[in-house]
């Protein structure tokens, strides 16, 4: 017999009181008042603005050493760290509230490498990354009531941090590419649950499981697969609509072969014409 649903009581800190919500584990490195860079555990971070503005989400008590410094630089980078036993444990002596920026730097062991930004302007000191981190996103805290504001609780901070870029271990920027199945070992965070323990979950190999076949393909996963590919190419609508009979298992490879040639030739934007044109000497 199935397990039948009760109330539960909606509490302070929901998702982890009230809740079984799987988060990330990010440590947030921010440059404080003296030029050092601290570095924070947060778990509640996620994507925000995925299209056009890319942007993440992060909530922080309001007075942490985070997020005084983003208030104050507007800077902060995300470091997604391994389940590694060790990097976790020390995440978690980390996130012990009010400690200063040095008595964490004493603590850590994590090793700080400057920041990959491309472009850096003069006088600014930006936040230093966490070497052992899979992949970071270097951002900036947009701070535009016009663009996001959240009138909550005066205890917690809502930060949009829009990404500037983001940089990843080559094994993963690969993988990433290639798709091929192979994912960085990331933790989950079950958060803390009991006043005692934060309770992580290891890594677990990802499984695929396909689409179905008789759905037929439509723009929005041509576009998808589109955005997945690593071309500085701008498609026009029309294009995208020239490709909807291709049989879902071509998609990719035919995409990946119009992209090279486009590339090739010195085409910076795909256009219907285009496409019957390549049909046209393909046949
Ligand atoms: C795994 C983990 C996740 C955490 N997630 C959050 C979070 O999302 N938001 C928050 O305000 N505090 C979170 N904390 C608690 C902060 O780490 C703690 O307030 C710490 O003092 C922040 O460091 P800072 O003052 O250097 O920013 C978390 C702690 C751990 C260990």
């Amino acid at each position: 017999m199935q397990d039948s649903f009760e109330q539960v009581t909606v509490l302070d800190n929901f998702y982890q009181t009230s809740f079984f919500y799987p988060m990330p584990v990010v440590l947030v490195t921010t440059v404080s008042e003296d030029g050092r860079t601290n570095i924070g555990p947060y778990s509640l971070c996620f994507p925000f603005g995925i299209a056009g503005r890319h942007a993440m989400m992060l909530i922080s008590r309001a007075d942490s050493n985070t997020a005084v410094n983003i208030r104050r630089s507007k800077l902060a980078a995300l470091n997604f760290i391994t389940d590694k036993k060790s990097h976790l444990a020390n995440a978690v002596r980390l996130g012990y509230p009010g400690q200063t920026t040095d008595e964490k730097l004493k603590e850590s062991i994590f090793t700080l490498l400057p920041s990959m930004r491309t472009v850096k302007e003069k006088n600014i000191s930006y936040p230093e990354i966490i070497g052992e981190a899979v992949a970071v996103m270097e951002c900036t805290w947009e701070d535009s009531p016009g663009i996001f504001s959240y009138r909550g609780s005066s205890e917690e901070s809502h930060f949009l941090l829009v990404i500037d870029s983001i940089i990843m271990k080559k094994k993963w920027s690969q993988a990433l590419i290639n798709g091929n199945g192979r994912f960085p070992h990331l933790p989950v965070d079950y958060g803390y649950r009991d006043s005692k323990y934060f309770w992580f979950a290891s890594h677990k190999r990802p499984y695929k499981e396909p689409i179905p076949s008789d759905k037929g393909i439509d723009i929005n996963s041509i576009i998808y697969q589109i955005q997945r590919m690593p071309y500085d190419l701008k498609w026009e609508d029309g294009a995208y609509e020239k490709l909807v009979k291709v049989p879902r298992i071509f998609l990719k490879r035919v995409l990946e072969s119009i992209s090279r040639r486009a590339v090739e030739e010195g085409v910076k934007v795909i256009t219907p014409q285009l496409l019957d044109e390549y049909n046209k000497k393909r046949r």
